[in-house]
């Protein structure tokens, strides 16, 4: 059975790793340690942020955590700058249900949902559309010491 929970300060050293994890399958270039990982989520977490770790039971009532999602609630949104599931748990409907349970018992059904994704994770993307999110905004970049064209 999955189960979800908020997030406390003793989950911190699991929520970095993860994050750390979910960099490196994104392909983002952040190239934050680990401690400076745990760092930045505890500002987030003593700040707007809100972590939710999504747990399957497993043998000798042990539960095993397979996911986590990070998200802020403003005024007129809910921003959702995290969601991470177990690499050997992937393609298992686990993100789906992540998203479905913060949809239906977590956030508010008032408030515009968003989430940003790297072009190139196409994982993601083909994810995020499959779960509802529509294409909005496209961020481009040139990066420093780029010649004009
Ligand atoms: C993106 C991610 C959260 C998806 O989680 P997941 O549990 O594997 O997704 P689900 O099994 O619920 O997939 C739901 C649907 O999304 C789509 N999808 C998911 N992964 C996909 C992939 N690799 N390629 C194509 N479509 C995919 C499919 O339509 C899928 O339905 P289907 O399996 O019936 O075809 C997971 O791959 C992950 O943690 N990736 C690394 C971190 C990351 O990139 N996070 C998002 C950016 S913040």
């Amino acid at each position: 059975m999955l189960t979800h929970r908020r997030a406390t300060a003793g989950d911190l050293d699991l929520l970095a790793e993860m994050n750390l994890r979910l960099i490196r399958d994104e392909g983002h270039r952040n190239a934050m340690s680990v401690a400076e990982l745990k760092q930045r989520m505890a500002q987030w977490l003593s700040g707007e942020y809100v972590a939710l770790i999504f747990e399957e039971d497993g043998f000798q009532e042990r539960s095993a955590v397979v996911a986590y999602a990070l998200y802020a609630e403003r005024e007129d949104e809910i921003y959702l700058r995290q969601l991470f599931v177990a690499r050997e748990r992937r393609r298992q409907g686990i993100g789906r249900w992540a998203v479905a349970i913060l949809r239906s018992e977590v956030w508010p059904q008032t408030k515009r949902l968003t989430v940003e994704v790297l072009v190139r994770n196409a994982a993601a993307v083909a994810f995020w559309r499959a779960v509802g999110y529509a294409d909005y905004c496209l961020t481009l970049e040139i990066l420093p010491g780029t010649k004009p064209c």
